[in-house]
C-alpha cells in the first residue's frame, strides 16, 4: 500500500515536470509542453506517434513518439520552425534531443538547423546543424547552454527542405539538471569596448579539459565570426580561447558569444556587448587633437 501510494506521487511529480520545464516526448500535443509552431515561416512541423500508430512507410521511425518535416513534394528552401518555451535556468546545464533524417540511400532530404534565442532577441545564427544524408537511425545532440537570470532563452528547431524526397524527425527533448557528459560548457563572457578600427579580443573560458575534437569560434548576432586564436591553460579542469574581432568598424557592434563544437553536440555562452566608440567621435577627438597642434604652430603644414 505505502509503496503504492509512492507510485502515484512520483507520477503526479513527473506530469508536472514534463508541463513545466521545456522537456517534451511528444506523447501529448505539443501544447502541452508549451511548445509551438514558428509564425513567418513556409510549413509547420507535423506530430506523429508511430508506437500507437505504426506507419507502413519504410522512412517513418518506428516506434516512437516525434515531429517531423515531410520533405517530398516541398520546394527547395521552404522552412519550418518549433520553438520550446522561455527557459530560464540559472545555471549552466545540458540539453539533450534525438534527430532523425529519412529517405531514400544517399538521399539528402533537407537541413535541421538549431537556435539558441537568448531573451527577446532575434535568432541570431544557427549553434548546430545537420545536412547529412538519411541513414534513417537516431543520432542523440548535446547543447551545453550557459545563460544566467535574469536571462532566459528559447530553443529553435528549423528545418529546411532541399527539394529532395524524405523527412527530417526530431524527438525526446530533455532539459537535464547537470552539465553535458561530452560536451564543454563556457563560464560567462564579458563585453568589450573599443575604438573604431582597433582590434576587440574576447576571452571564452571552456570549463573543461581540452581535447582535439574540439572546435571554437565567436560568434555575431549579425553574422559576423572570428575563428579562435590562441588558447592558454587556466588550471587542469579549464582553459581560456581568445578571438579577435579585427579592424572593427561601427558595424560591427552587437552581441557576441562563444561557440565550441564536440562530436557530440555543441557548447553555447551568454552574449557579451561589442561596443564600438562611434568613428566620427574617434574623428571629432583626432580633429581636436590636431586643432590643438595647430594652436600651438607646430603644424603649419597639415593646416596648409
Ligand atoms: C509525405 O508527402 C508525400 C507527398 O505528399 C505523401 O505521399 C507521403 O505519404 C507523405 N509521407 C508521410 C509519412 O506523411
Ligand atoms: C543564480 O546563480 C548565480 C551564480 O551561481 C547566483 O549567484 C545567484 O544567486 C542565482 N540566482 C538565483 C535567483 O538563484
Ligand atoms: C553547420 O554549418 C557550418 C557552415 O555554416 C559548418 O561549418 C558546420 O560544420 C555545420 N555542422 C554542424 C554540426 O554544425
Ligand atoms: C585588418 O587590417 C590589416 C591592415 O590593413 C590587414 O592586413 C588585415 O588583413 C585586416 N584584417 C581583417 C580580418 O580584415
Amino acid at each position: 500500500m505505502i509503496e503504492f501510494r509512492h507510485f502515484i506521487l512520483v507520477v503526479v511529480k513527473l506530469d508536472c515536470r514534463v508541463a513545466n520545464d521545456g522537456d517534451c516526448n511528444f506523447e501529448k500535443p505539443l501544447a502541452a509542453c508549451g511548445y509551438s509552431q514558428g509564425r513567418d515561416d513556409d510549413l509547420d512541423w507535423e506530430q506523429a506517434n508511430t508506437r500507437e500508430k505504426p506507419s507502413s512507410d519504410p522512412w517513418m521511425p518506428s516506434g516512437s513518439a516525434f515531429m517531423m518535416m515531410n520533405t517530398s513534394g516541398r520546394f527547395a528552401g521552404q522552412k519550418a520552425l518549433l520553438l520550446t518555451p522561455q527557459l530560464r535556468e540559472n545555471d549552466t546545464h545540458c540539453v539533450t534531443f534525438h534527430y532523425y533524417i529519412g529517405g531514400r540511400d544517399n538521399s539528402h532530404p533537407g537541413h535541421l538547423n538549431v537556435y539558441i534565442k537568448e531573451n527577446n532577441s532575434p535568432m541570431g545564427m544557427p549553434v548546430w546543424n545537420v545536412s547529412g544524408s538519411a541513414t534513417r537511425s537516431w543520432g542523440q545532440v548535446e547543447l551545453a547552454v550557459s545563460t544566467y537570470w535574469p536571462n532566459f532563452y528559447q530553443i529553435v528547431f528549423e528545418a529546411v527542405t532541399s527539394g529532395q524526397r524524405g523527412l527530417l524527425a526530431i524527438k525526446d527533448v530533455v532539459v537535464q539538471g547537470h552539465q553535458c557528459m561530452n560536451t564543454p560548457h563556457f563560464l560567462t563572457i564579458k563585453g568589450v569596448e573599443v575604438n573604431a578600427g582597433q582590434t576587440a579580443s574576447f576571452h571564452c573560458t571552456v570549463n573543461g579539459r581540452k581535447r582535439d575534437n574540439f572546435r571554437l569560434w565567436l560568434q555575431g548576432i549579425g553574422g559576423r565570426e572570428a575563428p579562435m586564436k590562441a588558447t592558454k591553460p587556466w588550471n587542469n579542469r579549464r582553459f581560456i580561447g581568445t578571438f579577435d574581432v579585427e579592424n572593427t568598424t561601427k558595424g560591427d557592434s552587437g552581441r557576441y558569444r562563444c561557440i565550441v563544437h564536440s562530436d557530440k553536440g555543441v557548447g553555447v555562452s551568454n552574449y557579451g556587448e561589442l561596443t564600438i566608440k562611434r568613428e566620427d567621435q574617434f574623428l571629432q577627438q583626432h580633429n581636436e587633437d590636431l586643432l590643438q597642434l595647430s594652436k600651438s604652430g607646430s603644424v603649419e603644414v597639415m593646416s596648409k
